[in-house]
């Protein structure tokens, strides 16, 4: 008979966290830079524009609302990851407590996620990238950055950008990190320099003469939108095997990371939606526009420049997730153990290369909107699940030792959960069918490889 749920005992993983194969290097500042560099990025500088112009100055509330889902999964997070440290995260969580075909399948889902976030930062990365070129007097032919189905070539600098990051994530962590951290404060950098000059530009009346003009339901449809702008939190829990100490550093970083961006947004969009009428602003460049609405020309062009370095820790932090976690999954030898072979840098390299293509081609030859949706779908079920294994946990192992502990259990996951299955209310009937798709062929790898040579088919 078949054991699809067969479990990994709780001992083996705390064992396994605490024999690393990995060399610890990441203190409290570096996750939570890690994070930042994740969680900022396409979202606030490209998205923001098409959700003002939703729900207009109320989409702080949108940012709120997904924010708050996320927080609240954040926590969770932070108390598995306190409990368990180990680089599989949700795969890892539920391998233990719910059983071995969900773990995969979860995990097939997020290594579909972490691509195509990537893929979408990618793609918002290229709409810069010519901006800027444009700016600088370089008028690059449009088939270079349209794609086939409208008679170009496809997206080639998203497509080269992803596969430059792939080189550098094969030279190994140190070196990703130090550029990594560049990027960061670069796209904080413009974060904080176009809500410092735009606020001199507000007009309160733009906000409380239109607040909320298309209701709670316009509120939501941006909840939707926006949520792709906290994307990258779990990124943090991901790189538990690489942090010194995770039992204190993993939580507290990931707290301080949600704190910091949902500031950033709801100033950002507070300047936005009172430098102008929210109407004017479903525009893929809103930061921008809004500060050449003003006259800021130069300042337009720092933060154009700023998004062309920033957005670029964005594809790096996610791909970098997408590894880690199926070096995980094929370490357990539900993915073929070919997957885990490290390169003289200690990188898996053919997982590292493989992935950077995927990503490049789907960044590539994708619309952004299908690809920010089909993010959205697949971290919004994983986080949702994250909320849910902490309750299994409570329930199941209620004397672990855990670094951190979520308040309020279990009310504050469920609540988290419920504020999730909103977020999917308006999610479309084809993001749906490629979903499910993906899922199918996870299973039918599950069913034809994974079962045969799971570690744990002998036990
Ligand atoms: N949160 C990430 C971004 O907004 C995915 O780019």
């Amino acid at each position: 008979m078949m054991s699809v749920f067969r479990k990994k005992s709780i001992d083996s993983i705390l064992a396994e966290s605490k024999s690393k194969t990995l060399t610890p290097t990441m203190k409290t500042l570096d996750l939570v830079l890690f994070g930042i560099g994740a969680i900022i990025g396409s979202g606030i500088l490209v998205l923001t524009g098409k959700a003002s112009s939703e729900a207009g100055p109320a989409v702080i509330f949108s940012f709120l609302i997904a924010g708050l889902a996320c927080c609240l999964a954040a926590l969770c997070y932070a108390e598995l990851a306190s409990t368990i440290p180990s680089s599989g995260s949700t795969y890892t969580y539920l391998y233990v407590s719910v059983g071995e075909i969900v773990a995969y399948a979860i995990g097939w889902v997020l290594i579909g996620g972490y691509v195509l976030t990537s893929a979408t930062v990618a793609n918002g990365w290229s709409s810069y990238f010519s901006r800027l070129l444009a700016g600088l007097g370089v008028n690059m032919p449009k088939e270079f950055y349209t794609l086939p189905s409208a008679g170009g070539y496809g997206n080639i600098p998203a497509v080269i950008i992803v596969l430059l990051i792939t080189f550098i994530l094969s030279k190994g962590t140190s070196s990703s990190k130090m550029v990594n951290n560049l990027m960061v404060a670069a796209k904080v950098g413009i974060v904080i320099l176009f809500v410092i000059v735009g606020s001199f530009y507000v007009e309160p009346t733009h906000w409380t003469d239109n607040f909320a003009p298309t209701g709670f339901s316009g509120v939501m449809l941006a909840a939707t939108t926006v949520f792709f702008a906290y994307l990258g939190f779990d990124a943090i829990s991901t790189s538990a095997e690489e942090a010194i100490h995770p039992e204190k550093s993993l939580p507290k970083a990931i707290i301080i990371t949600m704190i910091v961006c949902t500031a950033f947004y709801i100033l950002v969009c507070l300047v936005l939606t009172g430098v102008v009428p929210y109407t004017e602003l479903g525009t893929g460049d809103a930061l921008a526009f809004v500060l050449e609405t003003v006259g800021q020309h130069k300042v337009a062009g720092i933060v154009s420049l700023g998004a062309v370095i920033g957005l670029m820790a964005g594809i790096l932090s996610f791909i970098y997730a997408g590894i880690r976690i199926t070096y995980t999954i094929a370490r357990d030898g539900l993915l073929p153990k070919s997957l885990t072979k490290v390169n003289k840098n200690k990188v898996p390299s053919t997982l590292t290369w493989g992935l950077g293509i995927l990503t490049a081609l789907l960044a590539g030859f994708l619309p952004l909107g299908q690809l920010a949706d089909l993010a959205n779908v697949a971290s919004i079920i994983a986080f949702a699940l994250v909320s849910y294994t902490t309750i299994v946990f409570y329930k199941k192992y209620p004397n672990l030792k855990r670094g951190f502990r979520v308040p309020g259990m279990p009310i504050l996951p469920a609540v988290s959960i419920i504020l999730f299955v909103a977020l999917l209310y308006s999610v479309t009937l084809k993001t749906w069918i490629i979903f499910i798709v993906w899922v199918v062929i996870g299973m039918i790898v599950y069913f034809t490889f994974s079962y045969r040579n799971s570690k744990l088919k002998d036990e």
